[in-house]
């Protein structure tokens, strides 16, 4: 069964302990956690000292996602806050293996993530490496934008890369993932989908997470 990780982003700031018990309860597995510095994409959002403040609440696993420039400086930080997952993009990485080797010495999870245009050729040597992939699925920076379609493509050599090395890697995909092309997604051979909007853009949280279960099968 695919696992769901809602995205805060599109959580009302102002009540997000709140938010996130909402979720937490529904059943979904991950929170991820989207950190934007301003710089890598054009938005910024929230640091570990929010992600430490939740942490004492919430048993979800802490899926952070790094949208920031020099990601090394701040790893120790955010893996302090409570973090189980850092994932960091290749674009904003100059010595990515480095990197990840650094998530790694925690303890904790690492995952890469890769945006819509960029090759899947970029992480060929760091595969062995990660637990994660996130597949972005828009341009990172903003939730609500839609789905691009070619990524399913992506999605599916992507399966076929881990498959054909029998790696234990999960791939994840974020953007535009709603009831409409969950199917799709999982299909292609997605293990987690993020959702922001589908599921924060909802009065009621139980309804929309059961709608992407029910749409995923
Ligand atoms: C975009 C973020 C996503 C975003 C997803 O930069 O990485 O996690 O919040 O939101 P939706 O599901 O609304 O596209
Ligand atoms: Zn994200």
């Amino acid at each position: 069964m695919v696992k769901l990780a809602p995205s805060i982003l599109s959580a009302d700031f102002a009540r997000l302990l709140e938010d996130v018990k909402k979720v937490e309860k529904a059943g979904c597995e991950y929170l991820h956690i989207d950190v934007m510095d301003g710089h890598f994409v054009p938005n910024i959002t929230l640091g570990p000292g929010i992600v430490k403040s939740l942490r004492k609440d919430v048993n979800m696993v802490f899926d952070a996602h790094l949208m920031i420039e020099n990601p090394d400086k701040y790893i120790k930080e955010f893996v302090d806050a409570g973090c189980d997952i850092i994932t960091v993009h290749v674009e904003a990485c100059t010595h990515l293996h480095r990197t990840i080797q650094n998530i790694k010495s925690y303890g904790i999870k690492a995952g890469v993530v890769l945006n819509p245009a960029t090759s899947l050729d970029t992480i060929k040597y760091v595969l062995d490496d990660v637990d994660m992939v996130l597949l972005m699925s828009v341009n990172p920076g903003f939730g609500g934008q839609s789905y691009i379609p070619c990524v399913t493509e992506k999605i599916k050599e992507l399966r076929k890369m881990i498959d054909e090395r029998g790696l234990n890697v999960e791939i994840e995909v974020d953007g535009g993932v709603k009831p409409s092309n969950i199917k799709e997604v999982v299909d292609a051979g997605a293990d987690v989908c993020v959702a922001g909007s589908a599921i924060f853009g909802h009065e009621d949280i139980d309804e929309a997470v059961k709608a992407l279960r029910e749409n995923a099968k």
